[in-house]
């Protein structure tokens, strides 16, 4: 607890320090405001406000924009037969509840890969550029990927940083009780708690907002969410499930990641492990 009240107070410490030094941008304002605050009571008042009205209830997964009167092309049928890709993308959905069995390290690693690894060297220019799985606005890849392991078979439980260019795990913490914080830090204790691994998507938003301003803040989240997206069809095909997590309380996480929550913040979270009846 002692590390993780140090961390809050130099995340806070961070925040004032960067507002005095210079006005802040307006995509700062925007991310610092839209960060989830434990006991935030206009976003409990929002969310209570939804699921205490039925008929915005009924409105899940049932919105679609129709011309009705437009004319219409039939899609239903004319394709070939469905590939590979096709399948994972329509088998994949939400983990909710998940079974006890470590992952094998190995399935960790090609879901790294396959989610933000090196996949490419440029030789356009004089020095080496490295492409990744994921696409990225000037190819200038402001997500960076931390994934904390639970109950993962070949590798010790703990926070570790994917370093993409050699392909390895950074051991960075490996404190006792960083499942129970990691997972008390989301509204969702007792889902993300029971993973066997927890990815982390945080941005360092310099990297792109120094060339596209405030239109770089949107690429960084835009970017999280293709990588969110390999992550979660990985998992399909290796078997396992995954549960994109939004609901988590950004300082707390930003704490015990140990990044300052401005030059460094996170953005999402995407718990895996096998599903409930899978994997034993
Ligand atoms: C941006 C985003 C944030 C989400 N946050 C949460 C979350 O905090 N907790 C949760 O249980 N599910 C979360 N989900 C999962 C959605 O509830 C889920 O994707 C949705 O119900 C559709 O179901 P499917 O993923 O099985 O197709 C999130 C999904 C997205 C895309």
């Amino acid at each position: 607890m002692g590390n993780f009240n140090r961390a809050q107070s130099h995340v806070r410490s961070a925040v004032s320090t960067i507002l005095k030094e210079r006005p802040p941008e307006v995509w700062e304002l925007y991310h610092e405001h839209s960060k989830l605050r434990r006991g935030d009571r206009e976003f409990l008042i929002r969310i209570g406000g939804f699921f205490g009205n039925p008929s915005l209830q009924a409105l899940t997964g049932r919105v679609f924009k129709v011309y009705a009167t437009a004319p219409k092309v039939r899609l239903d049928g004319i394709a070939d037969d469905e590939s590979h890709l096709e399948r994972l993308i329509r088998s994949r959905r939400s983990a909710q509840a998940w079974s006890q069995t470590a992952v094998p390290l190995p399935a960790v690693a090609r879901l790294l890969k396959g989610a933000s690894g090196i996949t490419g060297v440029g030789t356009s220019t004089s020095i080496s550029q490295f492409f990744r799985a994921a696409p990225s606005g000037g190819a200038l890849y402001p997500i960076e990927t931390y994934a904390a392991l639970f109950r993962v078979d070949g590798a010790m439980e703990g926070l570790y940083h994917y370093d993409a260019r050699e392909n390895v795990l950074e051991q960075l913490d490996r404190e006792s009780g960083l499942r129970a914080r990691l997972a008390g830090a989301t509204a969702y204790p007792g889902v993300v708690g029971r993973s066997a691994f927890l990815i982390m998507l945080t941005a360092i938003f310099e990297r792109t907002t120094l060339k596209y301003g405030d239109r770089g803040y949107r690429f960084a989240l835009l970017e999280a969410g293709h990588i969110a997206q390999n992550v979660c069809l990985m998992a399909e095909e290796l078997g396992l499930g995954a549960l994109c997590v939004g609901g988590f309380y950004d300082r707390e996480v930003e704490a015990l990641v140990g990044i300052d929550g401005i030059d460094e913040s996170v953005i999402y979270m995407v718990a895996v492990g096998y599903k409930a009846g899978t994997g034993e």
